[in-house]
């Protein structure tokens, strides 16, 4: 009975070292169940001597224990092992990079407007709105275009009723400034402007302008030149050159249209600027005394200067771009360049 019980044991050790998490429960039932193995011998212990009996039976609750414990070890080893794999598997390597998330960022033309915007703050103006539905006296009779005008037909207008608009030009701002700011007045006026043109690669109906104004006693030509010089410089590069051609605005005069030396070749042709060695930047001139004298300020003792530049155009130049539809088309292609 003694060898029966040890065989027992060996053989049920032996099984519990081999077993899986599946097989261990058998194993269980199979030596210390109700039917198991080692209750069958127990249930022999009848035919044995009195002396026998409990060494036997000692010998039986050893063999017991010893397999609990194997079957507990067992069970504590597979927990140890998911838990483990459970922990290697949800590993979170915090030294891995990162997913970067697709983030939007400035439009070009927004990208350009702030830098325009710092070069004439650093010039000490003033950043200025003004409404983008207006009245026409602001968009054309204050600036010196009464109706029937030509120059009326150069802006194709959208009118809303007779007498109100969008405005096809920022130069309204001049006008609305001038009434309530007394000089001396250094103001930049951004935003959108709207014509009734068809769209193609250099026409928008929606597109933006940004206007300037200078009133005080004494402002002269030369004020206006050396301002656009630093701006120019500031804008396209240190190497750059301005020039004035003699032009007319209804609001200005003298009037002219003022270019950049090309920042691409430097002035000898290229591409760029058409072989010409200068880029049309934009349009300007000293305020017309009427337009003065329409705001109550006396063109006797003040006089000033004023410019109008696109700032598609100058985003477009300043870039290399060659279709102004991109800008409005938000394709994430084309932005995600700039
Ligand atoms: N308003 C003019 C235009 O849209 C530009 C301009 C502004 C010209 C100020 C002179 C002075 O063409």
């Amino acid at each position: 009975m003694k060898e029966k019980l040890t065989e027992i044991r060996e053989a049920a050790l032996k099984s519990i070292d081999d077993a899986t998490d599946a097989t261990l429960e058998q194993i269980k039932v199979r030596y210390l169940g109700k039917k198991g193995e080692l209750t069958a011998v127990l249930r022999g212990m009848g035919s044995l001597t009195p002396e026998e009996r409990p060494k036997i039976g000692q010998l039986a609750n050893e063999i017991r224990e010893s397999i609990e414990a194997a079957i507990a070890k067992k069970v504590q080893e597979a927990q140890a092992k998911a838990l483990e794999r459970k922990l290697k598997a949800e590993k979170v390597d915090v030294t891995m990079p990162g997913t970067a998330l697709p983030a939007g960022h400035i439009h070009p033309l927004t990208k350009v407007r702030r830098d325009l915007e710092d070069i004439f703050i650093g010039m000490g103006f003033q950043v200025v709105e003004g409404p983008e539905v207006e009245l026409d006296y602001y968009n054309f009779q204050a600036l010196n275009i009464p109706e029937n005008h030509p120059a009326r037909d150069t802006q194709d207008t959208f009118y809303i009723t007779d007498n109100i608009l969008l405005r096809s030009q920022t130069s309204p701002v001049q006008v609305r400034t001038m009434e309530h700011m007394k000089p001396p007045i250094r103001i930049i006026s951004p935003g959108r402007v709207y014509r009734s043109d068809a769209l193609d690669s250099t026409h928008s109906p929606l597109f933006h302008q940004l206007e300037g104004l200078v009133v005080d006693k004494g402002i002269t030509m030369g004020d206006l030149k050396g301002t656009l010089e630093t701006f120019a410089k500031k804008m396209f590069g240190e190497n750059t050159r301005i020039r004035f051609r003699p032009h007319h605005f209804p609001f200005t005069e003298p009037s002219a249209e003022v270019d950049a030396s090309c920042f691409v070749c430097g002035g000898k042709g290229c591409r760029l600027c058409k072989g010409e060695g200068w880029i049309e930047i934009l349009g300007a001139g000293m305020v017309h005394p009427f337009v003065l004298s329409n705001c109550g300020i006396d063109p006797e003792e003040y006089s000033g200067f004023a410019f109008g530049l696109g700032i598609e155009r100058i985003t477009m130049i300043s870039r290399g771009i060659d279709d102004i539809r991109l800008f409005y088309e938000n394709d994430q292609r084309f932005l995600d360049q700039f």
